[in-house]
């Protein structure tokens, strides 16, 4: 048996995003994925994502920037990326030849940068959709307020929807009031998808030097001590909501993309895992192949939300 495992995103728009596997890398968790091609056969996985780019270059936070806690990472890199000018030129022309399908990650300190970046990224064809970064709450310039309150975030999407053709993915904090109306206010603003977690905001103390241990303060926690917030909430978004949902946060394995796709999701994104082991991303998709295959699943749709409360397929 042959399972199917595709997945699609925008498919009312004119260029829809169409993945073999549902098994995407997390924005700045993976670069440009360039960096990968020589290491890993990307042909295997569903999507890149990229790191979040912005107008200008960003230097990005003081250091240190990254920090250990129990099952997670602290970490605040503060959008250091080399500016849309750079990516443009120098990863673009690179991303035909990935064999997979390469979403851009974007971020700015204003509509105004969110909509002058998408218009940028249409001239580049290699760019098969955006995901809209309003939910770094690193950048204090207003990153977290953008996607914290749904009449901004809405108001960002709406601007995006008017000037771009590619599939737009919205990316979610968990630190909003409530994480489902903001589902609500962008996929009614023009979202194709949207994608959550990002990283959920922390603090780890440095107790002889009596501050805070990463030098920008505060940072935003990952990794599989979050994961049962993260399959939460897409469990409570995926029932408002009818586009595609991503979901992430924490997931190294098979199982933990399953929880993610049995709540509701889509397709899963594989962040800070693939640090440790960089070939992740593809045993999760290679995995989930051969889970589906054990368990007589011929296709995502037969478990997708199989979870969710009413779902007539559970036992
Ligand atoms: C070092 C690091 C850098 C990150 N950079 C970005 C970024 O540029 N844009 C973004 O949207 N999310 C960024 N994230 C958040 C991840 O994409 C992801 O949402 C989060 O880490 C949760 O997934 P995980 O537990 O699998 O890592 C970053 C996370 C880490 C650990």
């Amino acid at each position: 048996m042959s399972q199917e495992t595709s997945v699609t995103i925008g498919a009312g728009t004119p260029r829809p995003l169409t993945m073999r596997n549902p098994v995407m890398s997390a924005a700045g968790t993976f670069g440009y994925g360039v960096e990968y091609a020589r290491l890993l056969d990307l042909s295997r996985v569903g999507a890149i994502v990229t790191k979040s780019t912005t107008v200008r270059p960003r230097a990005g936070a003081s250091m240190p920037r990254w920090v250990e806690t129990p099952s997670g990472v602290l970490n605040a890199i503060g959008l250091n990326n080399p500016g849309i000018g750079r990516v443009l030129r120098e990863y673009a022309p690179k991303w035909s030849s990935l064999r997979a399908p390469v979403v851009l990650s974007i971020a700015g300190e204003s509509v105004e940068e969110y909509v002058e970046i998408a218009q940028r990224a249409e001239e580049a064809e290699a760019i098969a959709g955006l995901e809209l970064n309003v939910s770094c709450p690193n950048v204090s310039e207003g990153g977290a307020l953008f996607g914290s309150d749904p009449v901004q975030a809405a108001s960002i999407t709406g601007a995006l929807r008017a000037v771009t053709s590619l599939p737009l993915i919205v990316k979610l904090t968990p630190n909003a009031a409530s994480v489902a109306e903001v589902a609500m206010a962008v996929e009614a603003a023009g979202a194709d998808a949207v994608s959550l977690v990002n990283t959920i905001a922390g603090l780890v103390i440095d107790v002889e030097g009596r501050r805070p241990f990463l030098g920008n303060g505060g940072g935003g926690l990952s990794g599989p001590a979050i994961r049962p917030v993260a399959v939460r909430l897409v469990w409570d978004v995926a029932r408002v909501v009818t586009v595609p949902v991503v979901g992430l946060g924490g997931i190294a394995r098979v199982e933990d993309a399953l929880q993610f796709i049995m709540a509701g999701a889509s397709a899963v994104q594989v962040g800070s895992a693939g640090f440790a082991k960089p070939d992740t991303i593809i045993r999760v998709a290679e995995d989930l192949a051969d889970w589906m295959a054990r368990h007589g699943v011929a296709s995502l749709d037969e478990i997708r939300g199989c979870a969710m409360p009413g779902c007539e397929g559970r036992e």
